[in-house]
């Protein structure tokens, strides 16, 4: 979508946040310090989108920038740049094809006319009832699970166009499909198996039946238990991990691990596609316990966690 496409539409004269989406405003603005309050440019004009059936007038652009006291210029720049915004009416479904390489790589093309046939609309248009908008995007960082769609707030990876069209089909009868991956991968990594962090307590090819419990941002100091409170301590511990006296991780600092200890604890059943594909590498699980403070892999693996799992 264009500026240009933007300027043809019909405009509306005001735009004023509803109480209670001011009031929340407000609150995003506070989370800011003093004098860097145009830092809530993005979520607020998400809130104005979210308000004004799912786009986004000059109107709205103008009374963030005028609650943000920003030039207005700043606010359009924004506005302009990401593609989550629509300056223009929007179906009440925007389905944003990412075709940037690894998802073209993976069958974007596919995606992409599947998207086409099934709605019966071109890249760009609006289906007559107004419910799907179609649209390419750059992008939408998950790769790894491409070819990747946005529908609406939720991210459909693994797609192909069978459940491309299972899935447009699911929402316009108002259903509300299980979002993320579609093979049921809950992680991402590569289709045969973690390449790296191979030493997590889970599968993360295998979906979930609860949700994992996602560790707090950890402090310099803090040790970041990955393994969950009801598995045993992993054998396998880096030499001056520093771990706490006491405890069978520092126990066993320095130690080198026996064949026995290095194997993980039992594994889940894997998923059908896991079952088909090249077996994960079976190494020692290290505890974040027993890793030197300096590496920081606890927090990087804590980032790593899915939103959603998303
Ligand atoms: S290339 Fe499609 S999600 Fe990154």
């Amino acid at each position: 979508m264009t500026l240009g496409a933007a300027t043809d539409v019909e405009q509306p004269r005001d735009f004023a946040f509803t109480s209670d989406n001011l009031a929340l405003a407000q609150r995003i603005i506070a989370k800011y310090p003093p004098g860097r309050q145009a830092s809530a440019v993005l979520p607020l004009l998400d809130l104005a989108q979210r308000q004004h059936d799912n786009w986004l007038p000059r109107a709205a652009m103008d009374a963030v920038a005028q609650l943000l006291d920003m030039p207005r210029i700043r606010v359009y720049e924004v506005a302009t740049f990401y593609s989550m915004f629509n300056r223009a009416p929007s179906g009440r479904h925007r389905v944003q094809v990412c075709t940037t390489t690894p998802c073209w790589l993976r069958g974007s093309d596919a995606i992409v006319a599947a998207c086409e046939r099934t709605l019966g609309i071109r890249m760009g248009e609006t289906t007559a009832d107004g419910e799907f908008t179609l649209s390419e995007v750059e992008c939408l960082g998950a790769c790894v699970n491409a070819p990747v769609v946005q529908i609406g707030d939720d991210y459909y990876e693994d797609l192909d166009a069978a459940r491309l069209e299972a899935l447009l089909d699911a929402i316009g009868r108002g259903e509300a499909p299980l979002a993320g991956s579609q093979i049921g991968r809950r992680g991402s990594c590569a289709v045969t198996g973690p390449t790296t962090l191979q030493a997590l307590p889970f599968d993360p090819l295998a979906q979930e039946t609860e949700p994992q419990t996602v560790q707090a941002e950890p402090s310099a100091d803090t040790a970041i238990p990955l393994v969950p409170a009801a598995a045993p301590v992993a054998a396998v511990v880096a030499p001056g991990s520093g771990a706490p006296a006491g405890t069978e991780a520092a126990e066993k600092v320095g130690a080198e691990p026996t064949k026995a200890e290095a194997k993980p604890a039992a594994r889940k059943p894997r998923s059908k596609m896991a079952q088909a594909d090249a077996p994960v590498a079976e190494v020692g699980v290290e505890t974040a316990a027993a890793k030197p403070k300096k590496t920081g892999t606890g927090k990087a693996r804590a980032k790593s966690k899915p939103a959603q799992e998303s």
